[in-house]
């Protein structure tokens, strides 16, 4: 029997009731959430929009966004998605939309950069350039400049931190494919809120586990299962 959203209510209430334990530490609770397909794509083609979501897991989506402070995603979901990230489908505040953006390729005419209500923080390298980075902030985006880590990306431990500083105690991590695979092998997800929509793609995979061992892989611990409209969510506490 398919459920209502009504029924993810228990979801939210022990999501809720863990995001208070990190109060105190040094950076913000983190939420991954994304949809996906039953192979595990989150998109048919790597850098192309898809509408893996049901009606009724986008509202719970937008419940959960109402939830965090702010919504993180990738320079490669703006170039792909170019989604406002804000809440329309149900009551509550938007969350404060960040990009990770080490080269600021952020397009001007993109829909978060137009936006006029909330204006987006773009997390770039130290060195990202002086020309787009005046381009971005005349229309009120706001650049944190955070450290590269060995990588070469933008170090998640630094920014995590300097959005803590800033007020930010939650936050929502909504993909694409490697700002997912990046906060898991960090280890730097609290909660996962997993769409699981019943068909197949074939498409970019969720998730790459990069170097790690198979034998170290992130699950969820005591995880619970609902169904919403036809789709399953997935959610729990991540531990590596
Ligand atoms: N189904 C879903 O729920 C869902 C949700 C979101 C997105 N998507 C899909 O995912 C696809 C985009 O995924 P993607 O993997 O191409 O791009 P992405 O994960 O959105 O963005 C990746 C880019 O972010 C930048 N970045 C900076 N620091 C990073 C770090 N520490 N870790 C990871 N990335 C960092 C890098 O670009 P720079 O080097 O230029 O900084 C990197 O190439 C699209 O097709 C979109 O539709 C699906």
């Amino acid at each position: 029997m398919a459920m209502d959203i009504i029924d993810t209510a228990t979801t939210f209430a022990r999501l809720n009731a863990a995001k208070t334990e990190t109060r105190t530490r040094s950076w913000p609770w983190v939420t991954l959430s994304y949809a996906q397909t039953l192979d595990g794509s989150i998109a048919a083609e790597p850098g192309k929009l898809f509408d893996i979501s049901s009606p009724e897991t986008m509202q719970m989506t937008h419940r959960l966004r109402t939830g965090h402070d702010a919504i993180l995603v990738g320079i490669g979901t703006v170039l792909a998605d170019d989604s406002l990230l804000n809440v329309r489908l149900v009551d509550g505040k938007d969350p404060q939309p960040i990009i990770l953006d080490s080269r600021l390729r952020t397009p001007l005419d993109s829909r978060l950069i137009r936006r006029s209500d909330l204006h987006p923080w773009i997390v770039c390298a130290p060195a990202a350039g002086k020309d787009q980075d005046a381009a971005l902030t005349a229309t009120g985006a706001r650049l944190l400049r955070v450290d590269l880590g060995p990588d070469g990306c933008l170090s998640l431990p630094r920014m995590l931190e300097c959005l803590k500083s800033l007020g930010i105690a939650s936050i929502m991590v909504e993909g694409g494919s490697r700002v997912i695979s990046s906060f898991l092998q960090a280890d730097l997800v609290d909660w996962a809120v997993v769409t699981i929509s019943p068909r197949w793609a074939g498409g970019l995979p969720a998730y790459d586990r990069g170097a790690g061992s198979p034998s170290d892989l992130p699950h969820l611990i005591d995880p619970e299962y609902q169904q919403c409209g036809p789709d399953l969510v997935v959610s729990g506490r991540v531990a590596q």
